[in-house]
């Protein structure tokens, strides 16, 4: 089937997790289990061609949507800004009216959420948030999934965060309202997250908690998680480490959390930036199985997409 004769019916996009209803995103996880437990060893996507754009580098988005695809059937092709001609202006729309020709989804990785919104305007196909500036749903369904594995059900689990208040956190905030647990944020004041996100959030009947001081954040918590301190694009990198250094995780943070808490990173990380290595490369780390997981996460993605 074309691009063109889908164009009746309203593709099912995947782009930020406070589009998308709670019932909908449980779903999405409970087959990304049953695809990683072997219970699922269907091909739902035999046939299925991804097209995945990328503005900006990737490694683990890149590779473990191309190997879902494969795995579940399907097949890839891969687009970087640069080598198209996008670099020379060609509008989001058109690409997406074209790509919508040969493909059945397409994934996109790219600095704009706006740049995100006019390509799912105008695609026929389903569109897939391979991380905006604003936010990186893919990449928190798999770390609620890596939470849920090591500590059960995600309802009134509380995760802490420590760093800056980038589109990683603004996915984990949108994930607290979808799956009910609590989520407290040290952020320096400057980098905190957009205060309508956290209004969204609360009318929603979320938990969330944003202070400056990353003690009382993580005091208690089931899960500690940061990121980098200097995201892709980003600029005034020098201030922003002064600013994030009393946010670093270290063991004498970790040690406000519970015993037995975990330590998340969506990777890639900076040892002794945002984390030490006794904690990255530590007991209380799932950072290898949260890598591991997007993959199985994105089959439950990709197969609720196409259906
Ligand atoms: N976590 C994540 O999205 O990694 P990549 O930038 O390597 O895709
Ligand atoms: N916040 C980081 C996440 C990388 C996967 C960035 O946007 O660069």
């Amino acid at each position: 089937m074309t691009g063109r004769s889908r164009a009746n019916k309203a593709p099912r996009h995947f782009l930020d997790l406070d589009r998308i209803e709670a019932g909908e995103l449980r779903n999405i996880l409970g087959h990304a289990v049953a695809f990683k437990s072997g219970r699922d060893r269907t091909k739902p996507l035999a046939g299925k061609i991804l097209a995945m754009i990328f503005e900006k580098p990737s490694t683990r988005t890149r590779l473990s949507f191309e190997v879902a695809m494969k795995q579940l059937g399907g097949d890839v092709v891969t687009l970087t800004a640069a080598d198209s001609q996008i670099s020379r202006g060609e509008t989001t729309a058109d690409t997406a009216r074209v790509l919508s020709r040969y493909v059945d989804a397409i994934m996109i990785r790219t600095d704009s959420p706006a740049t995100l919104e006019e390509l799912a305007q105008n695609a026929g196909v389903p569109v897939i948030n391979g991380l905006t500036d604003s936010s990186h749903p893919c990449q928190v369904m798999a770390d609620v999934m890596t939470l849920e594995e090591r500590k059960g059900p995600a309802r009134g689990k509380m995760v802490a965060w420590s760093g800056d208040g980038n589109n990683v956190l603004v996915s984990w905030i949108h994930a607290a309202a979808r799956f009910g647990f609590e989520l407290r944020a040290a952020c320096p004041a400057r980098l905190a997250p957009p205060g309508k996100v956290l209004d969204w959030a609360r009318t929603q009947g979320a938990r969330i908690t944003i202070t400056t001081e990353p003690a009382e954040a993580v005091a208690g918590a089931d899960c500690v998680v940061t990121d980098t301190w200097v995201s892709m694009g980003t600029k005034n990198k020098d201030e922003r480490r002064a600013m994030l250094k009393p946010f670093r995780v270290d063991e004498a943070l970790m040690a406000h959390a519970k015993r037995d808490a975990i330590f998340m990173h969506c990777l890639p990380a900076k040892r002794d930036e945002e984390v030490s290595a006794a904690v990255i490369d530590g007991p209380q780390s799932a950072v290898w199985d949260e890598a591991e997981n997007r993959m199985h996460v994105q089959k439950g993605i990709l197969a609720w997409c196409l259906g």
